[in-house]
């Protein structure tokens, strides 16, 4: 068994909640778990607590709350007393406090919100702050998809998340990177506060994958596979201490493991940047 690393996290989004993935990240040193309310139709709590309850104390395991179950799937709600009901009962499903709440998406309801959004968001991270006061999950965060709309809503009453989690990698457009980087600074966040996700867009059957070269970014580093090297390229773009990132197959964990030893040239990821926002530039023209 490996040391932990707490750099990669283990995400659920699309696993099949499978014992052997999680003894296997536990060898591998991945001690910690990302999941969601409603992750596996809403039945990832209890089912990680029935096949795997004895395994959850070895891992911290951070929950997200903010879709709930509705007509049509799911609808999204920052309504205050419905995230921290969501919150109790992510700790009864689980059978342990979760160490870390995400609000999850909040920009889904931002758009929509009528009233202040300002206002909203700040009600929704309180109910977070206070279920954290109260002992029901050890800290908050926001994790968001499309941080953008949550630039303009940022101030002195929104309370500042312990983690921020959003979107990471070359999949990720420069708005996106511009706008998470503008809530890092603006929340003072270290880089050990923020978490990337999805450093694959969601896969790497993707026909993208095929098409590029990630290794470009690693200069002189030793020999990575494309996957490898676009996994910790993903630590970069933006600038996170810590991925989650899904996979049902132990061996390619280990894999991802392994890269995080290579470099990424820092000069080249800047280049990369300045071609992002030049090419929207010219978009806009
Ligand atoms: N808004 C949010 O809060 C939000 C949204 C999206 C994601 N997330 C978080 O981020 C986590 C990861 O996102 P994601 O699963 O959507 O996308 P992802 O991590 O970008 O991609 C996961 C896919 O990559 C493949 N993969 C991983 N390692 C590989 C390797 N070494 N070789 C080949 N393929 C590999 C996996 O396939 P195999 O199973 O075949 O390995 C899996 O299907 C989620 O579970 C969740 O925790 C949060």
């Amino acid at each position: 068994m490996r040391g932990a690393d707490p750099r990669v996290v283990l995400g659920l989004h699309r696993s099949c909640h499978e014992r052997r993935l999680l003894t296997g990240a536990l060898d591998l040193g991945v001690t910690a778990l990302d999941t969601s309310t409603n992750y596996l139709g809403f039945r990832s709590h209890q089912i990680l607590a029935q096949t795997a309850g004895d395994l959850l104390p070895k891992f911290t395991v951070s929950t997200k709350v903010g879709y709930f179950p509705g007509p049509g799937g799911a609808e999204h709600s920052l309504d205050p007393v419905r995230l921290h009901a969501a919150v109790e009962q992510a700790a009864r499903d689980l059978g342990k406090e979760p160490d870390l709440v995400f609000l999850h998406n909040p920009e889904h309801s931002l758009r929509e919100a009528s009233s202040d959004g300002q206002e909203v968001l700040a009600e929704a991270c309180a109910a977070l702050d206070d279920a954290t006061s109260k002992g029901l999950c050890a800290a908050w965060g926001i994790a968001s998809w499309d941080p953008s709309p949550l630039v303009r809503l940022i101030g002195p009453t929104v309370p500042r998340p312990a983690t921020l989690m959003v979107r990471a990698g070359l999949l990720v457009g420069v708005r996106t990177l511009d706008a998470a980087d503008v809530l890092i600074k603006a929340w003072d966040l270290d880089p050990s506060e923020v978490w990337g996700m999805s450093p694959f867009g969601g896969g790497t059957s993707d026909s993208v994958w095929a098409k590029i070269d990630p290794r470009i970014f690693l200069g002189d580093s030793p020999q990575r596979s494309c996957v490898q090297a676009a996994f910790i390229v993903a630590y970069h773009l933006p600038r996170v201490g810590t991925m989650a990132v899904g996979t049902d197959e132990p061996a390619h964990l280990g894999e991802l493991v392994d890269a995080l030893a290579g470099a990424v040239e820092e000069r080249t990821v800047q280049e990369y940047r300045s071609l992002l926002r030049d090419r929207s530039h010219d978009q806009r023209f």
